[in-house]
């Protein structure tokens, strides 16, 4: 991406404008405001900064620049984003020069997935009487099959071949598209007489199958699907979501079933906002997948123990990815497919909207065969994965609440295992961090004061977590100083930090920051959280002299940072 381009084009448009030809803006103090497009919500805390030329949300708290709002909004890619600006400023983009072909094999691959999409829908519209009889009885209407690309594959072990073949795809290349059974070079149709349910990657593009088998002596099992490919790496794609994304982000949660029955019966149902993770584990892939447009994750998977097991599992990789699991508890012996059929949608609806949340459903599902004692220690394994400071407090909370056990109890046992106690003592002190803020506002406002900053101060010496990892993202950038904000904002991959970097910015700040002052204020917060460290061990009567001596150190490091800070005040 030339940056020269991006930065050009954010100087000939103004972000106000764009996002206002897309919804209304109300000025509110220094801001502009609206109800925010990415989440739903009454009262609006999507805010953009026209001197900034940022939006940022405080309530999902997504936020960006003009092209990033842009891509973000209309789900396009960054590069088309970009391109859609540089038209309305004026500039033409030159597209990236004309190489041969690099990709001819995954232009290949594509394309044969896209042909046999074609000859399967083609087949189950001309030959597939008993594949269409199938799926009426099953419930599935012609529209659903339509909006999912649903096929049938012959029971022919070279009608996939014969009309790749006219395809002028050669058989070479049909050998490792995984969609045939290779023998000795010898290629033959794998899927015979099943539904072709095509797995589309986000952007809409099928990338892999699943085929269903509807004939009574079909010998392989009741599923089978296409191996991993260039194009397609299982565990990283999501069956639906590239037609449920829309409505996923609108919402603000997404609903998680298991099977190609299940999703196609929820959407049929209206429920629009859900996706499935196709029988496997969901993975952390799939999770931040997901995550992109929601963070709140509702399971709900068979009713069986190993879909309950499944769910135990998955849950706790989402809460470690820091999103909200809620868990609905389907009856024994019942899918979401099943049970919308048997007991109709609003019913399913009300179960899936009083869901419990991950840390209930652990305590009281009876379909986990695991003991209370059990139940307890998973728990207090996930904490153990948790170093952030705020989440790991509320999961704490809520623990203690649903166990009824002593939130000291479960922090004991949680420093027992890991050290921890530390983080949670500092996080609990309760500081603000404004400094924090402030020292983060300045170094991007005036990056060339990062060689003395880092000489007076390192990580340490933040108790935000979050502002600690945007110190270190900020004083890692080797040019830094020569940047102006812009510059550097767009410079940071990570979408994470990037955003929490966006709301440091948003917040507002004193006028006439001054580094000294600043920088003594960490140092003080420090030296002081020291001291009461140090008195609590004191206290406990811990190895006595020894910190003593360090206390008086500190008192005395303090005592010439307070001076200063009063002579200043004073003048
Ligand atoms: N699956 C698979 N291979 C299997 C069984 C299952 O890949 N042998 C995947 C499929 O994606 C399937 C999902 O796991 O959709 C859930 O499996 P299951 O609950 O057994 O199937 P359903 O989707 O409920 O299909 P049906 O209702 O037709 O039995
Ligand atoms: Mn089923």
């Amino acid at each position: 991406m030339n940056e020269d381009v991006v930065q050009l084009v954010k100087e000939r448009i103004n972000i106000v404008e764009i996002i206002s030809e897309y919804f209304p803006l109300k000025k509110a103090g220094t801001n502009f405001k609206a109800c925010c497009p990415f989440h739903q919500e009454k009262t609006p805390s999507f805010s953009v900064n026209e001197a900034k030329q940022m939006f940022y949300c405080f309530g999902c708290k997504k936020g960006g620049d003009v092209i990033t709002f842009v891509r973000d909004y209309e789900k396009i890619s960054y590069p088309e984003a970009l391109r859609k600006l540089a038209i309305r400023a004026g500039i033409t983009l030159k597209e990236s020069k004309a190489e041969p072909r690099k990709n001819t094999h995954l232009e290949m691959l594509f394309r044969s997935y896209e042909l046999a999409n074609a000859y399967f829908k083609d087949n189950l519209q001309q030959f597939g009487s008993e594949a269409m009889a199938y799926l009426a009885e099953r419930k599935i209407s012609n529209e659903t099959i339509g909006k999912f690309d649903i096929g049938y594959s012959l029971n022919s072990f070279s009608g996939l071949k014969n009309y790749l073949l006219k395809q002028k795809i050669d058989e070479k290349d049909m050998a490792s598209t995984g969609l045939f059974i290779v023998n000795d070079d010898f290629v033959s149709d794998m899927f015979r007489g099943r539904i072709m349910f095509p797995i589309h990657s986000i952007r809409g593009r099928i990338v892999a199958f699943g085929g269903r088998n509807i004939l009574h002596d079909q010998k392989g099992g009741k599923y089978i699907n296409t191996p991993t490919t260039e194009i397609y790496q299982k565990g990283d794609e999501l069956y639906g979501l590239h037609l449920t994304k829309y409505e996923i982000s609108k919402k603000g949660e997404s609903v998680i079933c298991e099977g190609y029955l299940d999703f196609l019966r929820l959407f049929e149902s209206g429920i629009t906002n859900s996706v499935a993770s196709l029988g496997t584990a969901l993975t952390v892939q799939q999770i931040n997948l997901l995550g992109r447009y929601s963070t709140q994750f509702n399971f709900l998977y068979d009713g069986d123990s190993a879909g309950r097991k499944a769910a135990l599992k998955a849950g706790y990789l989402v809460l470690k990815e820091g999103y909200n699991v809620r868990v609905t508890f389907l009856p024994k012996g019942e899918d979401p497919d099943s049970f919308v059929l048997n007991h109709g949608i609003e019913e399913l609806v009300k179960m899936i909207e009083s869901a419990e949340d991950y840390i209930s459903f652990v305590k009281n599902d009876s379909l986990l065969e695991l003991s209370s004692k059990e139940r307890i220690e998973y728990l207090i394994d996930l904490l153990k994965e948790f170093d952030r400071g705020i989440d790991l407090e509320l999961l704490v909370k809520k623990i203690s609440e649903v166990f009824n056990v002593s939130e000291i109890m479960l922090k004991r046992k949680i420093a027992h295992t890991k050290k921890l106690s530390q983080n949670i003592s500092k996080e609990s002190l309760a500081y603000k961090f404004r400094e924090e803020s402030y020292l983060i506002h300045y170094l991007i406002n005036y990056p060339h004061c990062k060689e003395k900053v880092c000489n007076e101060i390192n990580r340490d010496y933040f108790f935000s977590h979050d502002n600690r990892d945007l110190f270190e993202t900020l004083v890692s950038i080797q040019d830094i100083t020569a940047s102006n904000p812009q510059v550097i904002i767009d410079g940071i991959e990570d979408e994470i930090i990037r955003s929490k970097l966006i709301a440091v910015i948003f917040e507002d700040i004193p006028e006439n920051l001054d580094i000294d002052s600043i920088l003594t204020q960490m140092k003080i917060r420090k030296y002081q959280s020291e001291l009461k460290e140090l008195n609590e061990k004191i206290n406990l009567g811990e190895n006595g002299i020894d910190f003593i001596k360090e206390k008086i150190n500190i008192q005395n490091k303090l005592k010439k940072l307070s001076t200063k800070v009063v002579s200043k005040t004073i003048y």
